[in-house]
């Protein structure tokens, strides 16, 4: 198929557009590098021999994305470009309201236009909200915490709401977990602009001696050891899980929200003592107050997944470790 990838040189994008050139799709990327740089998609090349066709574009930007369905005949879309840091959401509002919630109607707009109603969409576990018990299914009551969390949730709605008005169309909610490690070459991995918000790669700065210390935040949850626990997923596991949900939106019609997760919880303790098993180093820690916002225990029931689409999870928390320190390990200042 002819699969049209928005953020394709992101994290979870580029590890995608691996995995699609390989299976033997052409691919062809809308990236604004915002969160990403160009030679992500060298790698690319350079992992599959192949190359992703590249338009260096605002999502947002309705001229350049008629273009693009101008210029190609696109089968179906994987949607992952967005503003995606929760705390600087909270900051950031209408910024993010306007990004993500216009960058997906621009995208509906010009499929529309072009007869494409395929879709799967990058979502996250973060609808779940901080109510529902783990493991979390995919009929669970839906809420969020922050406007990143909300942009998602109301993508859900709009994508949803699009099956409903034309029954032609095809939709996947792929709800992520926690996405961590990289590609087994080292090549393309995790690379945020900045001090990391998320656990791994803080804790792979920390590794590499760019960072002195983690806080941990928070060790009086009612977890195994008192720290958060979360279903961390290998970034290659989930970019197969995306080869499958193109598969499934090609052959049905309707919404389909799925979780891709492990079904496994870790705690913050359990990954710091796995990554310095991986990296052969301590990882001096502190324990500091609990981060607003955080919830103790989040992990997947996949269960559809596996029924729906044939996918499960097959790396495990030490794939994932090693993986991700080989990546830093070869990037220490990332991409
Ligand atoms: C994991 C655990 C922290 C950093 C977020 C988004 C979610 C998704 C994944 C995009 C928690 C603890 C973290 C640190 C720590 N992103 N932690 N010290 O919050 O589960 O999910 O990223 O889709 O939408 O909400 O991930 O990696 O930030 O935190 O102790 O420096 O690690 O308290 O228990 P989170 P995280």
């Amino acid at each position: 198929m002819n699969v049209f990838v928005t953020g394709g040189a992101g994290f979870i994008g580029s590890h995608t557009v691996v995995e699609l050139l390989q299976a033997g799709h052409e691919v062809i990327v809308i990236d604004n590098f915002s969160n990403s740089k160009p030679e992500v998609l060298d790698r690319v090349r350079q992992i599959t021999g192949k190359s992703a066709k590249l338009y260096e574009a605002d999502l947002c930007d309705a001229d350049a994305v008629e273009k693009i369905f101008s210029e190609n005949k696109i089968d179906a879309v994987i949607h992952f470009a967005g503003l995606k840091a929760v705390g600087e959401s909270v900051q950031k509002p209408l910024e993010y309201y306007h990004n993500n919630l216009l960058s997906t109607l621009v995208l509906c707009e010009a499929m529309r236009a072009h007869g494409c109603k395929k879709i799967v969409f990058s979502s996250s576990a973060t609808v779940y909200g901080m109510h529902n018990t783990a493991p979390f299914t995919e009929d669970m009551p839906l809420s969020t915490t922050n406007p990143y969390g909300s942009t998602k949730l109301y993508i859900e709605g709009i994508l949803s709401d699009l099956t409903v008005a034309d029954p032609d169309w095809s939709v996947c909610l792929l709800r992520y977990f926690n996405p961590i490690g990289a590609h087994e070459s080292g090549l393309i991995g995790e690379s945020p602009n900045g001090i990391p918000n998320n656990l791994l790669p803080y804790v792979a700065q920390v590794a590499v001696g760019k960072l002195p210390h983690l806080n941990v935040f928070g060790d009086d949850y009612d977890t195994h050891d008192g720290t958060g626990v979360r279903d961390y997923i290998h970034v290659v596991d989930l970019a197969l899980g995306h080869l499958n949900a193109i598969e499934y939106v090609a052959d049905h019609k309707g919404v389909m929200p799925i979780n891709l997760g492990t079904g496994k919880g870790s705690s913050v303790l359990d990954v710091v003592h796995a990554f310095e098993a991986a990296c052969g180093k301590e990882i001096p820690y502190q324990i500091k107050p609990r981060r607003a916002g955080d919830i103790a225990t989040c992990y997947a029931d996949s269960s559809r997944a596996k029924e729906l689409l044939g996918w499960e999870a097959k790396r495990d928390l030490a794939d994932m470790c090693r993986d991700g320190w080989n990546f830093i390990r070869n990037n220490p200042n990332g991409l």
